[in-house]
């Protein structure tokens, strides 16, 4: 088998998906791609131009004139808004966590994005987390995780973080959706990494990958 070009890694809000697709792609010197931070740059550009992210029609309207591109530094992607480089102020702001999800289930914002996600495999080894990477970004990819921790030790974990998140909320949207919703994608190995520290949890994707 040839080897992947894209780990996928998906799973609920806060479960530690990006901790270990970062440190994943750090010990196989592949990019890492925070998919979230794409839908959550959308949502802050959404949010600039004062449409409200419950209205589909606002959204689809101010998305399109939205100027989003990935550059990549320190190996992993950036998401920099009609010239603008976001950082975690703005990306994980509480009006953006009580809006993404609202943002994230209109299939126009979701069309666009998961084609820029497939356009970076042309930069070389990629490993893209998300909630739909192994079930429609690539779901051709032999090394698909779906990477899971119970909601009491997610919310733990997302409280120590010190952001204000409704985590279960999210996850119910993101669940429910009609296109792309969070499923566990046929074929992914599934990790349940609620009693694993970050270096087991990292260790036991490694030991899983396709020769
Ligand atoms: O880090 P956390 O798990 O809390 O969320 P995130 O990965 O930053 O994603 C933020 C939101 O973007 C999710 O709650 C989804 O609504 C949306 N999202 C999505 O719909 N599809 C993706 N591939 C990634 C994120
Ligand atoms: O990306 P996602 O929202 O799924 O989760 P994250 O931001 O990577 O992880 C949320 C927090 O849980 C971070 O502070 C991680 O360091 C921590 N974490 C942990 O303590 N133990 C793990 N096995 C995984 C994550």
């Amino acid at each position: 088998m040839p080897s992947p070009q894209v780990i996928t890694i998906d799973g609920p809000a806060a479960s530690g998906k990006s901790s270990i697709a970062r440190l994943v792609a750090a010990r196989l010197g592949g990019i890492y791609v925070n998919t979230g931070n794409m839908y959550r740059a959308m949502t802050w550009a959404v949010l600039e131009k004062g449409a409200d992210p419950a209205d589909a029609d606002a959204v689809r309207a101010s998305a399109a004139e939205v100027v989003l591109e990935s550059p990549v530094y320190e190996g992993r992607t950036q998401v920099c808004v009609n010239g603008q480089l976001l950082g975690d102020a703005e990306l994980n702001s509480d009006p953006v966590n009580r809006a993404v999800s609202l943002v994230a289930r209109v299939p126009e914002v979701r069309r666009r994005l998961v084609a820029e996600q497939r356009a970076l495999a042309a930069l070389g080894l990629l490993v893209m987390e998300g909630r739909d990477i192994g079930s429609v970004v690539f779901p051709e990819s032999p090394a698909k995780f779906y990477i899971d921790a119970s909601e009491e030790v997610r919310a733990a974990r997302r409280r120590a973080q010190g952001h204000q998140d409704q985590v279960a909320e999210r996850d119910r949207l993101d669940s429910t959706r009609t296109t792309s919703p969070l499923v566990i994608p046929d074929g992914a190995m599934v990790i349940d990494n609620s009693h694993l520290t970050l270096d087991q949890a990292v260790q036991a994707v490694l030991d899983k990958l396709p020769a």
